[in-house]
């Protein structure tokens, strides 16, 4: 095999994906840990970043070069180059968030073991599923009080709508949690928690399931009821068909205490043997093998820099297939020019470094000459073909725009026009009024503070934002439709995107079941293909 593609094989890109607090920052710190990336507990960059207040974002922005490092972390664990997107939660969660899934080749779920699915969990999931990539469980918290185990299955399988088949099953939880039972292997690993600084894992001690040793550790009780359950399993769950989990209709479950390094290494191990290295990609000219095609990557993510001082955009890139040469001229197909990308950049756990190579599965970050837009190829001169393009995603929420100084039209538009080609926000316009009537809908109201502060301080223009009490955006699946013929709108606002598709805007789902009642053969889609 070449040197490439040892290099391509040995890759596992993915993302970890949790509703905020189930312990997304808490396991990435483990994985670092056990890569040898970081050295204690605590480090992992935005942790402390991460639950910020709203009022705190400007803060955040200045050290924007601190954050676009945590957008993606490489480390080298065994024999494999690891890459984690970072999917960024709490207050920052924004359709980059949903991007980022785009980029991903598998995705990691964190379910807090007391509270089960939560709403930020499902908005990602179904952007995973929409890419049919694997998706592993890991059920965390279990040192705490947790929800009965096959309730938390139970509820995977009914909200997600994905089958599960655990690995391994908790013995007990919180006070009572005892270990882990492996399914495979049937033995048990005992719990003891450690503390969580700087010790790579917990102390585990192993029995053989029928150990007599391993009764009187957990008890006449709990002992009973893991060989119970066990049985249960066995009868009852589905069996682990590696087909069904590439295509993510069948996601591994594990069970495990990120805190305090339980269950951790095991899963990873599990999981990287599971998941694959960079999978082929759909392009305009049909599926491109990372092994077979050089150098190719999509940008899957812009990022201004707010710092004054340093006015520039990093565009991020998925490299897709072949081997990346800092040296080399690339091809950029949107635009149809040919260029090197300047300062190429890769991140180490939290040390950005320039690189001079990287492969499929790596995520690089350049300097955008105001060239990129989401969703572009690159490839090699000569080569001229489009990955697929990344869907535009529903924002929540939404605001109208209204500019204080008309003088400065131009200049208002050019500003919420970049801040759009950035992906930060989207911008609809009145069905009827047009352009005097804008308004930007966002995914998570953060960046509504991010819109205004740009568009005083980099444009110069002073807005007020009106917020609407929409919180429901749909596409009309067929953009010829008149809305002005739909009937039942009343409720509704009719708005335009910038390309002149139509859109509704609701306040609950009631109202789009309602109008979608009244309306035979109006489709509606919560995301748009690009
Ligand atoms: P997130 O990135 O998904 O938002 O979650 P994060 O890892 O920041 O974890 C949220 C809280 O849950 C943290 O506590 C963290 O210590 C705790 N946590 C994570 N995994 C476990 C676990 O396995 N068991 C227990 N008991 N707690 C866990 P915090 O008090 O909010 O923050 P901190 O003061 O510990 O940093």
């Amino acid at each position: 095999m070449s040197d490439i593609k040892k290099e391509i094989e040995r890759r596992r890109t993915f993302a970890i994906i949790s509703h905020p607090d189930a312990g997304k920052t808490t396991l990435t710190e483990k994985f670092l840990l056990y890569g040898g990336a970081i050295n204690t507990a605590g480090s992992v960059k935005g942790k402390a970043n991460s639950k910020y207040a709203v009022s705190d974002w400007m803060d955040i922005e200045k050290e924007r070069g601190i954050s676009v490092t945590s957008s993606v972390l490489q480390f080298n664990y065994d024999d494999y180059c690891i890459n984690i997107l970072d999917t960024p939660g709490h207050q920052d969660f924004s359709e980059d968030t949903y991007r980022t899934l785009m980029a991903a080749d598998s995705a990691v779920m964190v379910i807090d073991a007391s509270k089960g699915v939560e709403a930020q969990t499902i908005k990602l999931f179904k952007v995973c599923t929409m890419r049919h990539i694997p998706i592993f469980t890991f059920i965390n918290k279990m040192d705490r009080e947790a929800k009965d185990s096959f309730e938390l299955l139970d509820d995977i399988e009914t909200v997600l709508g994905i089958q599960t088949c655990p690995i391994n099953w908790p013995i007990g939880s919180g006070k009572r949690f005892k270990g882990i039972f492996d399914r495979e292997s049937k033995e048990v690993s005992m719990f003891q928690a450690v503390s969580t600084g700087g010790s790579k894992s917990a102390k585990e001690t192993d029995y053989s399931v029928t150990d007599a040793a391993l009764k009187e550790e957990v008890g006449e009780e709990l002992y009973g009821q893991l060989i119970e359950e066990v049985e249960l399993l066995d009868g009852a769950s589905e069996a682990l068909d590696m087909d069904k989990v590439s295509k993510g209709e069948l996601s591994p479950v594990f069970f495990g205490s990120a805190l305090t390094n339980f269950g951790v290494e095991a899963f990873l191990k599990y999981f990287l043997k599971m998941t694959s290295s960079p999978l082929p990609r759909q392009s305009s000219e049909g599926m491109i093998d990372p092994m077979e095609e050089p150098f190719s990557a999509f940008v899957f993510k812009i990022q201004a820099n707010m710092n004054k001082a340093h006015r520039d955009r990093i565009a991020f890139m998925r490299i897709c297939s072949g081997k990346f040469d800092a040296g080399k001229e690339v091809f950029h197909v949107q635009s149809g020019r040919k260029l090197k990308l300047s300062q190429p950049q890769q991140l180490m756990a939290q040390d950005r470094k320039v690189v001079d190579e990287a492969y499929a599965g790596d995520v690089i970050g350049v300097f955008d000459p105001e060239l990129f837009s989401i969703g572009d190829t690159l490839c090699l001169p000569g080569r001229k073909f489009e990955y697929e393009g990344i869907p535009t995603f529903a924002p929540e929420h939404f605001c109208r725009l209204v500019q204080l100084n008309s003088m400065k039209r131009k200049q208002f538009m050019k500003g919420v026009t970049q801040i759009a080609q950035e992906g930060a926000i989207q911008l609809f316009q009145d069905y009827q009024l047009g352009m005097s009537e804008i308004i930007a809908g966002v995914v998570g109201t953060l960046q509504f503070d991010v819109l205004k502060y740009r568009l005083e301080n980099e444009y110069g223009c002073e807005v007020r934002l009106e917020p609407l009490s929409y919180g429901y955006i749909r596409w009309v699946k067929d953009s010829s439709t008149d809305l002005n013929s739909l009937k039942r709108l009343n409720d509704v606002k009719k708005v335009k995107d910038m390309k002149g598709n139509p859109l509704l805007l609701f306040n609950n789902e009631w109202i789009i079941n309602m109008v979608l009642e009244n309306n035979e053969g109006l489709e509606l889609e919560d995301f748009r293909k690009n």
